[in-house]
């Protein structure tokens, strides 16, 4: 099948695509998905046979060079973040996380609470902000989960003893910032806002995830409603993703 010359447009749509995302892909990841996206065929042949000298690519160089780093082409350099959602296990879109971070980095927020550790992912981006004092609760943590620089309170954030637990923890230093991610009913959500919410300086920030996610059992977009009628609000949302939205302490 004849292959029409690639048009400037099309390369520049497939670069926007791709390097636009501030993340590090394959080149032959960034192949694939843009093979997955479009619908003409004869550019999909092309990018086929793309994508078989990049392979052929990748093993030559690795023949040439032993530290080569398999197929990581470089194509924009790794943030932080994003280095930490190659590595460990986020619970989070990384594009939303992302944004976020880059909103909240300026703020320079010195203590830090998480309600809802899981794998540690998001405890790990925090620690990139460079806290003084960061507060971690869940139920459990797994050792393997572990890393320096943070004070795990094991429980219900819904108890009274964790709550003295955590105030203890923070030593009298007001928080700075507050990530709610843990038990997501309304019942919990609403239950860790009043509980923790207090501990939040005046213009501190105090972020819920999942807010636009409505499937069931994720309720914490009801009560990210109820909270945008009252307060000063912003979300970040990707693509319909599950947002994060934040709201400053008045
Ligand atoms: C969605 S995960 C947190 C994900 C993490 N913030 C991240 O993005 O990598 C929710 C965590 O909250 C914990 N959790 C749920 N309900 C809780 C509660 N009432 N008290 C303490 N932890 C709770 C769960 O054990 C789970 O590890």
């Amino acid at each position: 099948m004849p292959l029409h010359p690639v048009t400037t447009e099309e390369i520049d749509s497939w670069r926007k695509d791709i390097l636009g995302r501030n993340t590090r892909y394959t080149i032959c990841e960034a192949i694939r998905e843009v093979y997955a996206k479009e619908n003409n065929g004869d550019l999909k042949e092309l990018l086929l046979v793309i994508y078989a000298y990049a392979k052929r690519m990748d093993k030559k160089l690795r023949e040439y060079n032993g530290d080569y780093d398999q197929g990581w082409w470089g194509l924009t350099p790794m943030t932080p973040v994003a280095k930490i959602f190659q590595q460990h296990t986020v619970g989070q879109t990384y594009e939303e996380l992302q944004a976020f971070v880059d909103w909240l980095r300026p703020r320079e927020p010195k203590v830090i609470l998480e309600i809802g550790f899981y794998r540690g992912g998001t405890a790990r981006v925090w620690q990139t902000l460079e806290p003084e004092i960061q507060v971690e609760v869940d139920f459990e943590f797994k050792p393997q989960d572990m890393f320096p620089g943070f004070i795990p309170i094991t429980g219900d954030s819904t108890h009274e003893s964790t709550v003295e637990a955590v105030t203890d923890a923070l030593g009298g230093r007001k928080v700075d910032f507050l990530f709610i991610d843990g038990n997501h009913s309304l019942e919990c959500a609403g239950k860790d806002l009043k509980n923790y919410g207090p501990m939040v300086r005046k213009s501190g920030v105090i972020a819920f995830h999942d807010v636009f996610l409505t499937r069931p059992g994720a309720e914490v977009h009801a009560l990210w409603e109820q909270l945008r009628s009252h307060h000063n609000t912003l979300s970040f949302q990707v693509d319909g993703g599950p947002g994060i939205g934040v709201m400053v302490q008045s």
